[in-house]
């Protein structure tokens, strides 16, 4: 019997942190996840580019024993007009034991889940969740502070268009965060629509007496850009830089970073401040503990 990794919104807290103490284990015991997937077959779907997602969930397979199948949208028979749902029906009779899917349709890999026996692996969906970027966060936090509960974290950028942030909307309410968000107007929500998360007011109070700043990218790709004045504006008013950067926090941004727009090249480059690449390494190991869930 297989489980789905939908979104952190369907998710008990237990689930979350056992998931988390698991990629913890994973990170520091080798021997706990070679074999573990042994004779799974496992097939990854991404209609939207990526480079950390897709890649830590191929090599969190591989290293986990699985056969890994990738259908390139590209070279599928999509284009030649087969539905992505004919798709997967497809794929289905194939009976593999599961499916990584990306998305650019918000609630996507939800639906196609009603289709199939196999798990369903949320890789992202449109402006909804991601929640394997949430896990691999946690993993993160926990290394830092060897807590995940109460901390204080703001999240700096385009909520509105964020699925990361999404995500950590449901971890806060699990693990009791302080969270507040702060970005240009035309990129948060309306504060009726986020009980107990906090609109801050100026970049002082949003960065300060915080445990993890989270900044997110601006998206390009979603037109995120029309709603700014411009990215140099950004840059100054809302980006983190040598000499904004409170001391006694740290910095996560779940990539890619807009260099110079959301994070400056000497912040992002100085581990000291800035947990990017622990976060990516942290995903492997996040994406063998999903696995784990899902089909053990
Ligand atoms: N953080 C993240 O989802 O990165 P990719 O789009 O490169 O997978």
């Amino acid at each position: 019997m297989s489980r789905n990794f939908l979104g952190m919104k369907h998710l008990k807290k237990e689930d979350v942190e056992n998931i988390v103490n698991r990629a913890y284990q994973y990170k520091n015991n080798s021997s706990l996840y070679k074999n573990a997937l042994k004779d799974k077959n496992i097939i990854t779907m991404f209609f939207e580019n990526s480079t950390r997602t897709k890649t830590s969930f191929t090599l969190s397979a591989k290293k986990m024993s699985a056969n890994v199948i990738d259908i390139d949208y590209q070279k599928s028979s999509m284009q030649k007009g087969e539905t992505d749902f004919d798709t997967i029906t497809n794929l289905d009779a194939m009976h593999p034991d599961a499916f990584v899917i990306r998305h650019f349709h918000s609630g996507y890999p939800a639906f196609l889940s009603k289709f199939t026996d196999a798990a369903v692996i949320n890789a992202g969906d449109g402006i909804c969740e991601h929640p394997s970027q949430a896990i691999l966060d946690l993993v993160t936090m926990f290394e830092v502070k060897k807590d995940i509960e109460n901390l204080n974290v703001c999240i700096v950028g385009d909520i509105i268009n964020s699925r990361v942030a999404k995500s950590h909307i449901e971890t806060a309410k699990m693990f009791n965060w302080n969270l507040s968000f702060y970005g240009p107007k035309t990129m948060l929500p309306k504060q009726e629509w986020i009980e107990n998360i906090k609109i801050e007011k100026d970049f002082e109070s949003a960065i300060n007496d915080k445990d993890f700043i989270m900044l997110l990218r601006i998206q390009l790709e979603r037109k995120s850009g029309s709603n700014l004045p411009s990215l140099s504006e950004y840059s100054k008013f809302f980006g983190i830089n040598e000499c904004n950067i409170p001391k006694d926090t740290h910095i996560m941004h779940p990539g890619p970073v807009n260099r110079g727009i959301e994070l400056s090249s000497s912040v992002m480059d100085n581990s000291e401040y800035a947990l990017i690449t622990k976060q990516v390494e942290n995903g492997v190991f996040a994406r063998m503990a999903i696995y784990d869930f899902c089909l053990n």
